[in-house]
C-alpha cells in the first residue's frame, strides 16, 4: 500500500469534515442538536434553524463550545421564513454543503378522533418542507459541490416509515405515512440531483432519547427494547456516526439509500406480548 492510500484511508481523513458547511432544521434539540454538535466536532461550520428563538439561543450557547456555529429562528412550514433561512446560510457559511431536513412534527390520535389539521401540520412539517426547503437550497448546493466530493442532503425519516409503529399505542398516520413518502422523495431527489453533483440519502431512525419520545419512554420503554433485537434504545454517537459517513468522503458514492439506525427493530417481528 502506498503511503498516500494510507492517508486516504485513515479514518481521520477518510471521515474529516473540515472546510464544509452544513444546514441542520430542527437543531436546537434532540437529534437535531445532536448532529450539529457531530459536524463541529468534525470540523464543518453549521447554521441550525428552529421555530423558537428562545430554543435557538441556548442550543447555540452549547454548540459554539464545539466550533463556527449560527442559529435563525425559522418555520421550515413557512415560504419567507425558508427564504430568510438560505440568504443567512449564504451570507454567513457563502455556500451549502451539507443540508440535513431534520425538522419533525408526530400526532397522536385513535383513527376517529384523528383530526385533520393534525394530519395537515405533520405532512407539511415532515414533507412538504422539505421538498420546497430542498428544491429553494439546490442553488447554494450546486454552489459547493464537486464531481468527486458531492454536495449532501441528508433527510431524517424514521423506521415508522418502514413499519407500522404500535408499541406508543396511539396510532400516528400521518407521521408514518409522511417518513415513507420522505423516504421515497429522497430516492426521486437523488435521480435528479445527481447529474448536478448532490448526493440525497435518508436516515431512518429508531428510538432515540428526544422530545419527541419522552412519552413514550415514560410509559413504554421496557416494551421498546423488549422489541429491539439488541435490546436497547439508540445512542447520540450512533447517529453521529452514521451523519458523518453520509457526509464525509467516505459516503460520497452512497445515493438514494434509506439506512435504519433501529438496531433491527424495523426488520424483525418484535414480541408484543403487552395487550391493551
Ligand atoms: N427521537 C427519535 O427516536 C426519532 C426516531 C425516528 C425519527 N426521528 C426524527 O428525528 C427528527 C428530530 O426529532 P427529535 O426526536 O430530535 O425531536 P425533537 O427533540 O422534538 O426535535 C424536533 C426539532 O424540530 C424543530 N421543529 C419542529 N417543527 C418545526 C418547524 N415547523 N420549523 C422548524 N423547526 C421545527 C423543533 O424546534 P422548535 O420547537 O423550536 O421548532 C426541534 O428542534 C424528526 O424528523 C423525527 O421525526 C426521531
Amino acid at each position: 500500500m502506498s503511503k498516500q492510500d494510507a492517508e486516504n484511508y485513515a479514518t481521520a481523513s477518510l471521515f474529516s469534515l473540515k472546510g464544509k458547511t452544513a444546514l441542520v432544521t430542527g437543531g436546537s434539540s434532540g437529534l437535531g442538536l445532536i448532529m450539529a454538535k457531530g459536524l463541529l466536532c468534525n470540523g464543518a461550520r453549521v447554521v441550525i434553524a428552529s421555530r423558537s428563538q428562545e430554543k435557538c439561543d441556548m442550543a447555540l450557547a452549547e454548540l459554539s463550545e464545539f466550533g463556527e456555529c449560527w442559529s435563525l429562528a425559522t418555520d421550515v412550514t413557512v415560504s419567507q421564513d425558508r427564504k430568510r433561512l438560505l440568504q443567512f446560510v449564504e451570507s454567513k457559511l457563502g455556500g451549502l454543503s451539507i443540508l440535513i431536513n431534520n425538522a419533525g412534527a408526530n400526532w397522536g390520535a385513535k383513527l376517529e378522533d384523528y383530526p385533520d389539521e393534525g394530519f395537515e401540520k405533520v405532512i407539511n412539517t415532515n414533507l412538504s418542507a422539505v421538498f420546497s426547503l430542498t428544491r429553494d437550497a439546490v442553488p447554494l448546493l450546486a454552489k459547493s459541490a464537486l464531481k468527486d466530493d458531492p454536495s449532501r442532503i441528508i433527510n431524517i425519516g424514521s423506521m415508522d416509515g418502514i413499519h407500522v409503529p404500535i408499541v406508543q399505542r396511539i396510532p400516528t398516520f400521518a407521521y408514518s405515512a409522511s417518513k415513507a413518502a420522505l423516504h421515497h422523495l429522497t430516492r426521486s431527489f437523488a435521480v435528479d440531483l445527481a447529474p448536478r453533483h448532490i448526493t440525497v440519502n435518508a436516515i431512518a431512525p429508531g428510538f432515540f432519547e428526544s422530545k419527541m419520545t419522552d412519552y413514550v419512554f415514560e410509559h413504554y420503554k421496557q416494551d421498546i427494547e423488549d422489541d429491539c433485537p439488541l435490546h436497547r434504545v439508540g445512542k447520540p454517537e450512533e447517529i453521529v456516526g452514521i451523519v458523518t459517513y453520509l457526509a464525509s468522503r467516505a459516503g460520497a458514492y452512497t445515493n438514494g439509500t434509506v439506512i435504519p439506525v433501529d438496531g433491527g427493530t424495523s426488520i424483525s417481528k418484535g414480541k408484543r406480548p403487552w395487550t391493551e
